[in-house]
């Protein structure tokens, strides 16, 4: 474990902890080391600038200790710290819930745009919720909205519940146990559908890839939130056949997929009859998410 002696001046801990990140594997390493003090220490961007010579007392200096060479060891930044920020919004994280990332606002972008504002309250479905963050985000940015999510891990459940309740809108989020969206079809056999909205972020990596990712994702990530079978594509057909049932006629499908698999999702989503209705890039600038409405 890296040592930070009680007493030492932030920018000298700075200076140390960036040189034991500078590792390979570490992309950022000056990024990182900041994040990792800013936290340690409870001090703020504007505090370090201030005051770079300021004392780390015993107990942040013992923290940082541990977590740089935690983070010197491969583990994420935001997987030490038990949280990370999506859409400006605090998740905490778990062994069992996907780190949110960043390419994933681009469905949440996308799917604010299918879902236009009208008198009813509407219902949005996020299947694969793991954090909660797609179905939170957009619930926080839809106040005439109720949610729910599904997710066959039930650990995922506990943390999506409690990052509802920490975001206060754990009244209007429900999150249930499910294989995709099994339960919601089951009960609306005649394909007379009630969502308004449906989201998802599969796995999607194909699973003969996994091992090949980078250690922060295939070390960390659970592996149920990345493999998408053999081909990458194996939850969308129950997705776009389960969306045809349950969405109300008029209403969109909005999937996150991998950089490649644009074609053969929109293969998929239009065997089953869902129609086109756009598309949204990532950060990137790599096409990341498609709509498709069920005709009415
Ligand atoms: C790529 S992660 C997305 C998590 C979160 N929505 C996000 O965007 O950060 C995929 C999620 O799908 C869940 N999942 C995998 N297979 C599933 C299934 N058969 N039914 C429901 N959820 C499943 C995983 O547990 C994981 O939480």
């Amino acid at each position: 474990m890296m040592a930070i002696a009680p007493g030492t001046g932030m920018a000298q801990a700075l200076r140390a902890a960036r040189a034991a990140l500078s590792v390979p594997g570490i992309e950022d390493p000056a990024l990182d080391a900041r994040i990792l003090l800013m936290e340690a220490t409870g001090c703020d961007a504007t505090a370090l600038a201030r005051d770079p010579q300021a004392p780390i007392d015993a107990v942040a200096a013992a923290r940082l200790g541990a977590w740089i060479a935690r983070r010197a060891a491969g583990e994420p930044v935001w997987r030490i710290l038990g949280y990370r920020e999506f859409r400006g919004l605090r998740f905490a994280l778990t062994p069992d819930t996907l780190e949110p990332r960043p390419d994933t606002e681009a469905l949440v972008e996308l799917a604010l745009r299918q879902a236009t504002p009208d008198a009813r309250k509407k219902r949005f479905l996020d299947l694969g919720t793991g954090s909660g963050c797609i179905l939170l985000a957009l619930l926080s940015e839809s106040p005439d909205a109720f949610g729910v999510g599904s997710d066959c891990a039930h650990a995922a459940l506990v943390t999506a519940r409690a990052n509802a309740r920490a975001l206060g809108l754990a009244d209007r989020a429900a999150f249930i146990q499910a294989d995709w969206a099994a339960p919601f079809a089951l009960a609306t056999p005649d394909g007379g559908g009630g969502f308004d909205l449906i989201v998802s972020n599969p796995p999607y990596i194909p699973s003969a890839e996994i091992a090949g990712l980078a250690r922060e994702v295939s070390g960390f990530d659970p592996h149920k939130a990345l493999d998408g079978g053999d081909d990458g594509l194996g939850p969308y057909p129950s997705i776009c056949r389960a969306a045809m049932q349950i969405l109300r006629p008029g209403a969109a499908l909005v999937l996150e997929h991998g950089h490649d698999q644009e074609r053969a999702v929109r293969g998929i989503a239009e065997s089953v009859g869902l129609v086109f209705a756009g598309s949204e890039r990532d950060l990137g600038g790599v096409l990341r998410a498609q709509a498709f409405t069920r005709p009415v």
